[in-house]
C-alpha cells in the first residue's frame, strides 16, 4: 500500500468510530469509501458492531458490500440514514465538496441529503482553497440533452470533456446517464453555479456538493483530524 492509500485507510477506519450498533449506514463510493465499508466489515466480524443496515451510494459499492456479506437495503420512507460516510474530490476551507469522481454523484446527493449526519473522509491532498482549482465538476447528464448542456457549460468557459471508459467509449453512470467533466477553473461563487447548473433540464445532479457535510476527517502525514463543520479548529 503506498503512502496515499495509508492516509485513506486512516480516514476510513477512524469514521467508523461514528457508527453505532442498530444504525442504518449509507456508504460511499471510492478508494477512500470502501476502506470505511471494510473497517465496517471487520467491526461486525469480531462483534463490536451488530444490526447494521448499509445503504450503497453505487452499483460498484453495492458488489463491493454485498462480497462482504454486508446487510443492504433501499432507502426507505419510514427511516432516515444514521449517518453515510462519503469520499470527496476537492474540499475548500468551508467544507464545500466536489465530488462524482467515482461518476456516483446524484445517489451520493440522495445519500447525504437523507442523512443524519454525513461525515466525509479524505486525504489531505483533496484540501484546496477554492473550489475547482484542483478537479473539474461532474456534471451527469441525460443523454438526450448531451450536445445542449455541452454547448451550454462551454458558455462559461473552461474546458469540457465528455468522460470516456478505457476503449474510448462513453462512460456510464449508474443510471445510464453520460459524465460531461468540466474544467471550469477556480469557482468565485459556487452557490450561484449550483443554482445556475440545477435549474438546466437535462442536467441530472452536478458535483457541487454545497452545505451538505456535518464532519470531515483528514488524514495527512501529522495524524487524523476531525472537524465538526460549523467548529473548525
Ligand atoms: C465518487 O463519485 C466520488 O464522489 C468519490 O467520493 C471520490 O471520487 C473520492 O474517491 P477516492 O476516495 O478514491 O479518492
Amino acid at each position: 500500500m503506498n503512502k496515499t492509500e495509508e492516509l485513506k485507510k486512516a480516514a476510513g477506519i477512524e469514521a467508523i468510530d461514528f457508527v453505532c450498533t442498530g444504525m442504518l449506514v449509507g456508504l460511499g463510493t471510492g478508494s477512500t469509501a470502501e476502506f470505511a465499508v471494510e473497517e465496517l466489515y471487520n467491526r461486525i466480524k469480531d462483534g463490536r458492531l451488530s444490526e447494521i443496515s448499509c445503504v450503497p451510494s453505487s452499483e460498484r459499492t453495492r458488489m463491493f458490500a454485498e462480497g462482504l456479506g454486508l446487510n443492504i437495503v433501499e432507502l426507505s420512507s419510514e427511516r432516515r440514514i444514521d449517518v453515510t460516510i462519503d469520499g470527496a474530490d476537492e474540499i475548500d476551507s468551508d467544507f464545500n465538496l466536489i465530488k462524482g469522481g467515482g461518476g456516483a454523484l446524484l445517489r451520493e446527493k440522495v445519500l447525504a441529503q437523507n442523512s443524519e449526519r454525513n461525515i466525509i473522509v479524505a486525504d489531505d491532498s483533496k484540501l484546496s482553497q477554492r473550489l475547482g482549482s484542483r478537479f473539474p465538476i461532474p456534471v451527469e447528464v441525460f443523454k438526450f440533452a448531451f450536445e445542449a448542456q455541452k454547448s451550454y457549460l462551454e458558455g462559461f468557459g473552461g474546458e469540457v470533456r465528455l468522460r470516456l471508459v478505457g476503449d474510448g467509449s462513453p462512460f456510464l453512470t449508474d443510471q445510464n446517464n453520460l459524465i460531461i467533466d468540466w474544467y471550469c477553473g477556480e469557482i468565485e461563487d459556487p452557490f450561484y453555479l449550483a443554482d445556475q447548473l440545477s435549474k438546466r433540464a437535462g442536467i441530472v445532479e452536478h458535483g457541487l456538493f454545497l452545505e451538505t457535510v456535518s464532519d470531515v476527517i483528514i488524514s495527512s502525514l501529522d495524524g487524523v483530524k476531525h472537524f465538526v463543520v460549523g467548529e473548525k479548529s
